[in-house]
C-alpha cells in the first residue's frame, strides 16, 4: 500500500497515516486526492473514462440496436450499511433468495447480477442537490444507483469490479415530488437505523426493480465507479425519467453521519456525490429515438427537451439555478408530467 506522505517527503515514514476517503472536496481525502490515497486508486486521478458525467441532450447518439433492459422483479434480502461515506445496500445472493438478473440493453450479451445499491445526495437544507449525473448541467436532488456484476464472466462483484466488462450500473435520478416512491421510502426508513458509520440493518423484502422509473428509455456510456478505486469497468445506464422523493424524506438522508458515534459536533455524510468528470470524447448512446418535429421553430433547434423525460421541478426555474443553455422558453422545458401512482407495480420495463 502506498503511503500518502511518501509523495511529499523522501525521508522514510514510520507511522504512515491512512487517510480515509471522503466526498468532501474541502477535506484532504476528497475527490481531488483519491488517486493519491492508495496505490490501487490511481484511476481516480489519471483515468480518462471516469464517472459521473454530464448528459448533454444535444450530443446523444441514437443506437437502434440498443434493446430494452430486463430487470427481474424478485424480492431480495439485503444488508444496509453506513460505510462512513455512503449509505450502501449489499444484496444477498443465496440459493433460497437469489439476487436479481439484469439482461438486455447495453450489457448484452452478458447477464449481470445485482450486488449493490447506493444513494447519493447533497445538503438538502442548504438547497444543495446531490445527483451524480447531471442532465444538461442540471443537477437533481439525489440519485439511486444499482450496481450489478457480470455473472457470465466473473465469480463475484469484487473480481468483476477490476475486470473488463465487469459491471453494469443503472442510475436513477431522484427529483422532489408529492410522494416518495415506495421502495425508496423503505430505504429511507431503514436509513434511520444506520445513522452512524459501521451500523448495519437487515432489509428483508427489497424489490429493487421498483426503484426504477416506469420507462424503457435510457442513455448509456462507458465509465467508472464513482468511488475509489474508480475502476473503468462500468457500463452506465441513465434512466430517462426520475423517481420521486418528498422534501421531508430527502431530509432524512441528510441525518446520516460519518462518525462511529454521536459527537458534540455532528459530522454529516453530505455531500455524498462525486463531482463531474469530463467525457473525453466518449459516446452517449441512447435508445430514445428523438424526433425532430417539422413544426420546430427556428428558435428551437432541437426538440430533445420535449422528448427527454427529465423535466425539472418548476420551482427550480423560479430559483433560476438551472440556466438552460438553449433558446427554449423555460415554461416549455420544465414541467412535471410523469408522476405516477407510487404503488403501481410492473413486471419489466
Ligand atoms: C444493428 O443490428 C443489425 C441486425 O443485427 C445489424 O445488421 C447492424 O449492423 C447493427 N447496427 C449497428 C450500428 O451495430
Ligand atoms: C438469474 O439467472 C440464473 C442463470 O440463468 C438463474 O439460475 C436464476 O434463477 C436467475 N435468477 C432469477 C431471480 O430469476
Ligand atoms: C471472489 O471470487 C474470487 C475468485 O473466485 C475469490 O478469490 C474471492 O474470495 C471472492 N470474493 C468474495 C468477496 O467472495
Ligand atoms: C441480520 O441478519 C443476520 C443473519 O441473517 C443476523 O445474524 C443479524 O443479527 C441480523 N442483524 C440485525 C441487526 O437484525
Ligand atoms: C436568470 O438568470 C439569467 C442569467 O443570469 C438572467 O438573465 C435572468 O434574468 C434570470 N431570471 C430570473 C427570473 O431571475
Amino acid at each position: 500500500m502506498k503511503c500518502l506522505f511518501a509523495l511529499f517527503f523522501t525521508a522514510p515514514i514510520v507511522n504512515c497515516v491512512q487517510y480515509p476517503w471522503t466526498f468532501d472536496n474541502d477535506l484532504f481525502g476528497g475527490p481531488d486526492f483519491w488517486g493519491l490515497l492508495h496505490g490501487d486508486w490511481r484511476m481516480c486521478t489519471s483515468g480518462q473514462m471516469q464517472s459521473p458525467v454530464n448528459i448533454d441532450p444535444a450530443h446523444l447518439l441514437f443506437d437502434p440496436n440498443l434493446t430494452n433492459m430486463v430487470v427481474d422483479n424478485n424480492v431480495v434480502e439485503a444488508v444496509f450499511e453506513n460505510t462512513g461515506q455512503l449509505p450502501m445496500v449489499t444484496v444477498k445472493d443465496t440459493p433460497a433468495r437469489p439476487t436479481i438478473n439484469i439482461t438486455g440493453g447495453p450489457g448484452m450479451p452478458y447477464r449481470y447480477k445485482l450486488h449493490q445499491i447506493t444513494v447519493h445526495f447533497g445538503r438538502a437544507d442548504e438547497g444543495e442537490k446531490g445527483s451524480e449525473h447531471t442532465v444538461d448541467r442540471v443537477r437533481f436532488p439525489a440519485e439511486v444507483q444499482l450496481l450489478a456484476y457480470n455473472s457470465d464472466l466473473y465469480a463475484n462483484f469484487s473480481v468483476a469490479m477490476t475486470s473488463p466488462r465487469g459491471l453494469l450500473a443503472i442510475a436513477v435520478i431522484v427529483d422532489i415530488g408529492p410522494q416518495t416512491s415506495v421502495e425508496l421510502r423503505r430505504l429511507t426508513v431503514a436509513s434511520q437505523s444506520i445513522i452512524y458509520k459501521g451500523m448495519k440493518a437487515n432489509v428483508s423484502h427489497l424489490q429493487p426493480a421498483l426503484l426504477l422509473p416506469r420507462t424503457s428509455q435510457y442513455v448509456t456510456y462507458e465509465g467508472s465507479l464513482t468511488y475509489p478505486g474508480c475502476h473503468e469497468t462500468v457500463t452506465w445506464v441513465i434512466m430517462n425519467n426520475p423517481i420521486y422523493i418528498t422534501k421531508e424524506d430527502l431530509q432524512i438522508w441528510n441525518e446520516l453521519q460519518k462518525t462511529e458515534s454521536k459527537s458534540s459536533e455532528p459530522s454529516f455524510m453530505t455531500p455524498a456525490y462525486r463531482p463531474l468528470r469530463s467525457l473525453n470524447g466518449r459516446l452517449l448512446r441512447t435508445n430514445i429515438n428523438v424526433g425532430y418535429r417539422e413544426s420546430s421553430s427556428a428558435s428551437c433547434p432541437s426538440n430533445i427537451y420535449v422528448e427527454m423525460g427529465y423535466r425539472a421541478n418548476p420551482a427550480r426555474t423560479k430559483r433560476n439555478d438551472s440556466l438552460p443553455k438553449r433558446t427554449i422558453r423555460a415554461s416549455e422545458v420544465f414541467e412535471i408530467d410523469d408522476i405516477r401512482p407510487v404503488n403501481e407495480a410492473y413486471d419489466s420495463f
